[in-house]
């Protein structure tokens, strides 16, 4: 859950890292550090963001053709400049880099302590290079072997990148639960937490796998297991483009991605469906196809708004395949003893792909003979490549921490998914099938037109930048969009939102309701209008203040309510995908309002990697 960046080569190290740091900071910005080879191995590191980091460099002689960066999310030990990377060894000759937890640091520090090394920061990482370094003096070996030996005796996940005073044409970076990418250039090496500071240098990149070591040595790249055994490094071409993790002319990621769902949604359609010859193909899926036909049970395991889209799938499952879907928090599932049947389905949801909580879930699965399918954006990343199948959602890079476009991308694969089974299984008519082909068709232009109402949503949520509270409220497929939009507005306004189904207010909520509480009510035209009506109605009689999603044309609510935005009729299995824009919206000009830092809200990261 930090951003990790480093670089030999021919060309000055500083201002690739430095921008390569700039585009890791959504993945988690308390604090950051460099190490260069200039003159001697010389460590700058400071508390707040990239931005600080760079004022603090700003003139002094930072030469080198070598060097790593770090971007940091704590764990251990608050966000300081001690406590920022790099860390440097005892005798200073190394410096560590290091995204993800070492459990056992502490008996490790412990030890150290005892046999003189001193400590000064709270981290487990500098315990890690400490670690290394008494490891390379007590086996007289080279730190290659040392980082190998290492390895084998710490427990946890780790992507390290490790740089030695002795040679500066030298770096040595693992992994083990957190992602690493090293790009392939001329007689250089970019290496990264993700694609995204490689891409404009170089499109040919090397996946690390786990437990696997890679050694950059006077322009080479060798990658060796922790066994000691030699892996031919497989280099990939990234199809990622420079301006698609650029702002694009909008003031934040989070806004730009918003509007970016027509398109995205498309992608996540193109070359799948076609409402015309009535095809849905879901090509990733094909070969395991016959499970998901055969099984009685899928269970959905994700992570924040990744559950939220498993929670719409289920409804779309059940009500299409007619198959028993569960959904499961991926953190949760993890450490029960769950029971997984040999011919049961899960279905893995992940837009970074690297989400520590789900990864684990999907091996406790697998480990029980489970078939794993996976739904991820990031290509290559390390959830499609624990799956047996899957289906990447071509949304393009999500930066901004708050989730969006994934969300509608998730949610329109799984209904192809959903709609494709239920084809197979017969559980739903050819008219019927066709019908919800040509209506998923027309959801980017729906999008579109809720869009256009920006400026509306931007007035409504000026009337709410001081609320203390807020309560979203949805029935049925829609119940999970409230949730979502709770989750929306508290990561990125800090206020606090509590997502709940309409009909469980007379179960306690209610007694929440009074003049300073908004209420967000998922409201549209489906067979459960007539009781979210009175759902509002409960609401308006104790003063609460309604906003209320409509499908267009609908006059009933609007009397009853204090703001509404109307969004385009459509099927009542697809209403997520049309009412969550209001919300996302609504979320995103609140927290401006608030003067909140959207793309980077506090405490948070974009891609949970640690547990
Ligand atoms: C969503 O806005 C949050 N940033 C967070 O809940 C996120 O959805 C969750 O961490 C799961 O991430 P993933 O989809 O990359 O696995
Ligand atoms: N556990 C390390 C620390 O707290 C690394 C955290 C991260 O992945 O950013 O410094």
């Amino acid at each position: 859950m930090c951003g990790i960046v480093a670089y030999v080569g021919h060309r000055e190290a500083y201002p690739i890292i430095i921008k390569g740091l700039k585009r890791l900071e959504y993945r988690g910005y308390d604090s950051a550090g460099i190490a260069l080879m200039n003159g001697d191995l010389n460590v700058y590191k400071k508390k707040g963001k990239v931005a600080d980091l760079e004022q603090y460099l700003e003139g002094q002689k930072l030469n080198s053709t070598i060097g790593i960066g770090h971007t940091r999310w704590a764990t251990h030990g608050e966000p300081s400049d001690r406590n920022a990377h790099p860390h440097y060894s005892e005798n200073k000759n190394l410096a560590i880099i290091h995204n993800g937890i070492i459990e056992n640091y502490a008996s490790l520090k412990q030890d150290l302590e005892n046999r003189g090394h001193v400590f000064h920061s709270d981290t487990d990482s500098e315990v890690f290079i400490h670690f290394i370094e008494d490891i390379q003096q007590n086996a007289k070996c080279s730190l290659e072997e040392a980082v190998r030996l290492a390895l084998s005796k710490v427990v946890g996940a780790y992507a390290i990148v490790i740089i030695s005073r002795d040679n500066n044409n030298q770096l040595i970076a693992a992994r083990k639960g957190s992602p690493l990418v090293i790009g392939v250039g001329k007689d250089e090496f970019f290496l990264a937490s993700d694609a995204t500071p490689i891409i404009e240098y170089t499109n040919e990149v090397v996946y690390v796998n786990d437990l696997e070591i890679a050694i950059i040595r006077d322009n080479k790249l060798t990658i060796k297991t922790i066994e000691n055994t030699d892996n031919t490094p497989y280099i990939q071409k990234l199809d990622l483009e420079l301006e698609a993790i650029e702002k694009g002319g909008y003031d934040h990621f989070m806004l730009k991605e918003i509007f970016e769902q027509p398109k995205s949604i498309k992608d996540a359609m193109r070359g799948r469906i076609n409402s015309e010859n009535n095809h849905l193909v879901l090509g990733g899926l094909r070969d395991y196809m016959n499970r998901m036909l055969s099984t009685n049970r899928i269970v959905i395991i994700a992570c924040g708004t990744s559950w939220h889209a498993g929670l719409v799938a289920e409804y779309i499952f059940e009500e299409l395949a007619r198959v028993n879907v569960e959904v499961e928090y991926a953190s949760e599932f993890r450490y029960r003893n769950p029971v997984i049947n040999e011919g049961d389905v899960i279905i893995a949801i992940s837009q970074s792909g690297e989400t520590a909580d789900t990864l684990a879930a999907i091996e406790l699965a697998k480990s029980k003979g489970a078939i794993i399918f996976g739904v991820c954006n990031v290509v290559g990343s390390s959830i499609p490549r624990a799956t047996h199948a899957g289906a990447y959602l071509h949304a393009g890079p999500e930066i901004g921490v708050a989730s969006t476009k994934a969300f509608t991308a998730q949610v329109t694969v799984l209904t192809m998914m959903a709609l494709s089974l239920a084809q197979k299984k017969g559980t739903i008519t050819e008219s019927k099938f066709h019908e919800l082909l040509v209506d998923l068709e027309q959801i980017p232009t729906k999008v579109e037109q809720i869009l256009a109402q920006s400026e509306k949503i931007k007035y409504i949520s000026q009337e709410f930048k001081d609320a203390k509270n807020f309560l979203y409220l949805g029935r049925g497929v829609n119940f999970p969009v409230a949730l979502e939009g709770a989750l929306k507005l508290k990561e990125i306004s800090y206020i606090h939102a509590e997502g709940y189904p309409a009909a469980e207010m007379k179960h306690g909520p209610i007694a929440l309701i009074d003049e300073e509480m908004p209420v967000v009510v998922v409201a549209t035209k489906d067979n459960s209008y007539e009781k979210i009506v009175s759902n509002i109605q409960e609401v308006r009689a104790r003063k609460g203040k309604v906003i209320a999603i409509v499908t267009e044309g609908e006059t009933h609510i609007q009397k009853m309510s204090d703001f509404v935005i109307e969004i385009p009729a459509t099927h009542d299995l697809l209403v997520p995908l049309l009412a969550v824009i209001p919300l996302q919206l609504l979320s995103y000009y609140i927290a401006i309002y608030r003067g909140c830092n959207v793309d980077q809200p506090r405490n948070l990261a974009k891609s949970v990697t640690v547990e």
